[in-house]
């Protein structure tokens, strides 16, 4: 596995892959590495001949207050990970590399896709996340990118940014791996202590139990204030609950797909999980 944090060495090598006719995909992600993670990467490797993981703790998506600082960091056991797991070259650029001017050009994501949801209390993530996914698209110029769905909201701005900008990549989405608990893998798992850790999966479950009564007919409005207050019993502060549709994350639309997600504070964590409802 080569690892590298100059463009030329990136470049060099996807070329050369290139020129044996091999296909490359690209697993984005700011370390601290789960099975999640992996997942992608494995999903990677079904997709390409050749498979580039990035490791980059993005500035531009941590708003005011946020963790960017305190972010983990876990280079070298993301390195082995991935060395374990097949990753043919993994990619470390600097802040400097990623933003070389001050300020940077950035993505605006439509305001239709980004004032909802996480965007509705994170304003200006999906702009930094856009900017560095277009930056990563355009460095290591891959056939595929793999991305996860719990971070369905950002699934969908980046689907959407690939086909505004005609860009020449597919973008393959994977379902949330999770423990046994029902608890969605994240890095921000990490910040819950014994008992948040014990409440966390409430949510997932509340989730799908919401799915399902919809699916019965169930009065929306109510289920939701029901929810909300199951959440508050388990200790959460919950941010967001909505149903939404699954392509656009407008209003729902009648035979066509729709989810559920939600946003909730635990602790230090703030949980996000979405699941389908048809
Ligand atoms: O999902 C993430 O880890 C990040 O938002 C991403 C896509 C790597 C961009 O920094």
């Amino acid at each position: 596995m080569i690892s590298t944090d100059t463009l030329e060495l990136l470049r060099a090598t996807v070329d050369d892959w290139r020129r044996a006719g091999e296909s490359v995909a690209i697993v984005p992600t700011m370390g601290n590495l789960h099975d999640g993670h992996l997942a992608l990467l494995g999903e990677a490797k079904r997709k390409a001949m050749r498979t580039v993981a990035s490791i980059f703790v993005n500035p531009t998506q941590f708003g005011p207050g946020e963790d960017y600082e305190s972010y983990p960091r876990t280079r070298e056991a993301d390195l082995a990970s991935l060395e374990s797991a097949g990753c043919d070259l993994v990619w470390l650029p600097s802040v400097e590399r990623m933003y070389p001017l001050d300020p940077p050009f950035m993505v605006q994501v439509p305001d239709s896709l980004s004032d909802r949801l996480c965007g509705a209390s994170r304003p200006g993530h999906f702009d930094g996340v856009a900017s560095v996914v277009l930056r990563l698209f355009n460095q290591v110029r891959p056939d595929v990118a793999v991305f996860g769905e719990k971070d369905y909201q950002q699934l969908v701005i980046i689907r959407r940014m690939v086909e505004d900008l005609s860009l020449d990549i597919r973008i393959a989405g994977l379902p949330t791996v999770r423990e046994s608990s029902g608890l969605a893998l994240s890095s921000r798992n990490a910040y819950l202590d014994k008992d948040e850790r014990s409440s966390a999966p409430v949510l997932y479950r509340v989730l799908t139990e919401m799915a399902r009564a919809l699916r019965e007919n169930t009065d929306f409005k109510a289920l939701r204030r029901a929810s909300l207050s199951r959440l508050e019993a388990a200790g959460f502060r919950p941010d967001y609950l909505e149903w939404c549709s699954a392509e656009t994350l407008g209003p729902i639309r009648a035979g066509r797909p729709s989810r559920l997600f939600a946003a909730a504070w635990l602790g230090r964590a703030r949980l996000i999980d979405n699941v389908p409802v048809d």
